[in-house]
Order: C-alpha cells, then sequence, then structure tokens
C-alpha cells in the first residue's frame, strides 16, 4: 500500500486524490499540503485525509509521506523536488517537469543522484485509447511512423498563476504542447533523438504576455516529424485529438470531445459536463469517467507498480526533461522564425539514424511507385525506371 501526500490541494490535486481514492484502491492519500489551511481542510475532509500541513517542507518530511505527488503551479516544481531529495522521498511530478529544459535536467540528475524514485505525471499517455495505440504501432500494424499529430485545445486554464509567464514559465506551448509532444515520442519512440523544431507562436486574443495559440514541428533524427497544435483560445470545450501516419496505416484517437456519448439537455437540471465544457445547456459531449478517459488512475498504477518492482516507470523524469528541451526549441523558433536545433546536453537515445530508402524495387529495371484499383476493376501500377528516372505506367485490365 502506498501512503501518497498530495502537494497542492486545486485542480490536479483533486482529480488525482479522486483517481487515488474511491477505487477500492489498496493505496491511499494520508498527508495534504495547502498554503491555506481552508483549502487543506477541504481536501482533507473530501478525500478522509488523516494529515494535513500549511508548510509544504513539513508535509513532504512527514512519517506518513511516502510517495510525494506534486501538484503545484509550474515555479515550484524544481523547490518540492529538491525538498524530496533532501527527505530522500519517491517523488511524483506533474507536467510539465520545468518551466525550462534546465530546471527539469536539474530535477532529473538530483533524484537520480540521490537515488530517489522519480516519476513524470504525463497522464495522456495513459489514456486506455493511447496505450492501444502504442502497442498496434509497437506491434508494427501501421508500419514504420511517418507523422504523429497531437492536438490540445481549450478556452484557457482556470487559475491565474498559468497566465502569469514567470510563474507557469510559458503560455499554451508549455502547458498543453507537453503533452502533444510527449504522445508524438511515444509513437515514434522515445530512443529517436528529436533534432529541430519550428514554431509559430502568437497572441491572437488574450491581454497575456505569452502565445495563447501555437503550431509547432519537431523533426526527428529517422526522418519522422512530429506535430503539436495548442491553444488557450479554442472555444467549444477541450479538444485532444491524435493523428499517426504510418507506411502501413493510419490511428485516429480522438480522447475527450467526441467519446462516443452525447446528450441534448434544456437546460431543466444543469450541471458539471467535462473538464473546460463551455455550456451546459443543448446538445453535450460528457464525458463518462472523467479521470479514467484521461489516464489517472492507470498512470498511479504504473507509478506505483514500478516503484514495487524496482524499475522505471513509463514515463519519467528524463522523459519531462527532453519534453522541456523540445519546448525550449519552439519558443526559440517563434521567436527567429527559423528551424531551431533541440539542446539536449544528456541524451539517452540512438544516435545517428537516418531516414531509410524509398526505394523499392518492381523487377529488375524499375522501382515501384504505387499500384490502384480502379472503379472499372483494371489495376495501375506506376513504375520509375532505375536508369532513366522515367515514370511509366502499366494497366492490367480487369479479369
Ligand atoms: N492533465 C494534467 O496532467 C494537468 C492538468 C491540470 C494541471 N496540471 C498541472 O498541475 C499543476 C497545478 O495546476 P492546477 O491546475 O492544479 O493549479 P491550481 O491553481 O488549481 O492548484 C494549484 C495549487 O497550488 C497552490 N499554490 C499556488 N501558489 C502557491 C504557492 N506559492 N505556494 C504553495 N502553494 C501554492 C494553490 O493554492 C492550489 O492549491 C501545474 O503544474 C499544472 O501544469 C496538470
Amino acid at each position: 500500500m502506498a501512503k501518497i501526500c498530495i502537494l497542492g490541494g486545486g485542480f490536479i490535486g483533486r482529480f488525482y486524490a479522486e483517481s487515488l481514492c474511491g477505487r477500492r484502491s489498496k493505496d491511499s492519500v494520508t498527508v495534504v499540503y495547502s498554503r491555506k489551511e481552508a483549502t487543506a481542510l477541504r481536501f482533507a475532509k473530501d478525500y478522509n485525509v488523516p494529515h494535513y500541513c500549511t508548510e509544504m517542507e513539513d508535509a513532504i518530511a512527514h512519517a506518513e509521506s511516502e510517495f510525494v505527488v506534486i501538484a503545484l503551479p509550474n515555479y515550484l516544481h524544481e523547490e518540492a523536488v529538491m525538498l524530496c531529495v533532501k527527505h530522500k522521498k519517491a517523488v511524483l511530478c506533474t507536467k510539465p517537469l520545468g518551466r525550462t529544459a534546465e530546471e527539469a535536467l536539474r530535477m532529473t540528475l538530483a533524484c537520480e543522484k540521490a537515488g530517489i524514485f522519480a516519476g513524470y505525471l504525463e497522464d495522456l499517455c495513459y489514456t486506455p485509447k493511447f496505450l492501444k495505440s502504442v502497442k498496434s504501432v509497437e506491434d508494427g500494424a501501421i508500419g514504420r511512423i511517418l507523422w504523429a499529430k497531437s492536438r490540445e485545445t481549450h478556452p484557457g486554464p482556470h487559475a491565474e498563476w498559468f497566465w502569469d509567464i514567470e510563474k507557469a514559465g510559458g503560455g499554451a506551448v508549455l502547458d498543453l504542447g507537453c503533452h502533444c509532444i510527449e504522445i508524438a515520442r511515444n509513437f515514434i519512440g522515445k530512443d529517436v533523438l528529436p533534432v529541430e523544431v519550428m514554431c509559430w507562436a502568437d497572441t491572437q486574443v488574450k491581454p497575456i504576455d505569452a502565445e495563447d495559440h501555437a503550431i509547432g514541428l519537431v523533426k526527428y533524427e529517422n526522418g519522422a516529424i512530429g506535430q503539436f497544435e495548442v491553444s488557450w483560445t479554442f472555444r467549444g470545450g477541450m479538444d485532444l485529438r491524435d493523428e499517426v501516419m504510418g507506411t502501413e496505416g493510419t490511428i485516429w484517437v480522438n480522447s475527450f470531445l467526441r467519446t462516443g456519448f452525447e446528450m441534448f439537455t434544456s437546460g431543466n437540471s444543469a450541471n458539471y459536463v467535462a473538464e473546460k465544457a463551455e455550456t451546459n445547456v443543448g446538445w453535450q459531449f460528457p464525458v463518462g469517467d472523467e479521470a479514467h478517459e484521461l489516464g489517472y488512475p492507470t498512470m498511479f498504477n504504473d507509478m506505483f507498480d514500478a516503484y514495487e518492482n524496482g524499475t522505471q516507470p513509463r514515463e519519467t523524469f528524463y522523459d519531462g526533461y527532453v519534453v522541456n528541451a523540445i519546448i525550449d526549441a519552439a519558443y526559440k523558433s517563434a521567436r527567429t522564425k527559423l528551424w531551431e536545433p533541440v539542446q539536449l546536453p544528456e541524451w539517452r537515445g540512438k544516435r545517428g539514424l537516418s531516414k531509410p530508402s524509398v526505394y523499392q524495387s518492381y523487377d529488375e529495371k524499375h522501382w515501384l511507385i504505387k499500384e490502384e484499383i480502379l472503379p472499372n476493376g483494371d489495376k495501375k501500377i506506376i513504375l520509375k525506371d532505375k536508369e532513366s528516372g522515367a515514370i511509366s505506367e502499366i494497366n492490367q485490365l480487369a479479369g
């Protein structure tokens, strides 16, 4: 049984508690920290937490804290991780790991040096649909991955610190792009080096210093491309979609806004619908078990199983650091309007990969471009001459 201390009694802290408690789980939240006593007390009451603290270090050092779950604003992640290092407590940190790769690398190396377990709470890499998709990719169902796109857009975050560039460390790219980038890395291969990034980012709607909308491309050493689309200005709820294209197939995943559950209400009993839903009247797209659809319970199971088995979880601090490095390059590219290299002073994956050849032999003289059955049943074979490069076609008549 894991004894869990949650730092932060806000939005994600409560989601985490809901995922950890009340599911006949053998794990329990034993300590909660919040700056304000009223928040800590409410949280303790709502989730039956026996101890609460209003000092962060007291919560971490508490005898009933075995795992520390960091659910604090981005600017407090490093401070909280370093306190876990000091008190030798296993630590699980929400996304993004750092505001920059420099912060994230310091956290990663400090935990490794201290020999403490560290897990990166990237929930969207644990949703049921995502895990099944990644397994299909790993089994070769869609061949070599060429392009992995992930989109997270919603009408903007729910707390003031997100909108303060100093505290948050960035805008939609850091807040939402961190999910999208790690999703694409999982599909393309976490050991494949991200080489360079091109990003457009702008502040189109909100009166803030950070970007509220961005699109980025991440080039990988094996020729694959990752794409992220993020926005804090999207209207209509929270849109979480992934698209993966391989040489042998395609995957489309819609994780939130269309899960197959649609409902119309006149507003007779207006209530909470789903995260970031903008209306509770008219046609609704609710999410059955929100915590589960977002991957939280599976994510915690993986973390605690890995700890007990002495292995690494699927998502580690090192992954969080690679994601931060890609984001740093994206911010630089948005300023310079150029492809910017991903700076990874610590890289533990493969090196020296190259794009596989596009040439597939049809016969001794030709490369195959494509084959297609036409509406009249004929088969067309489009070829390229190996010597002259001339393009030709063979038309095989139906029957
Ligand atoms: N899907 C996800 O994984 C997901 C979703 C939402 C948020 N998050 C992450 O969780 C973290 C917290 O976000 P949130 O949405 O819960 O924010 P929030 O503002 O709702 O909650 C943050 C908590 O930290 C407390 N806090 C704020 N400033 C503090 C300070 N100076 N010292 C101590 N405590 C302080 C707040 O009172 C609150 O209890 C962020 O890093 C965010 O990126 C992750």
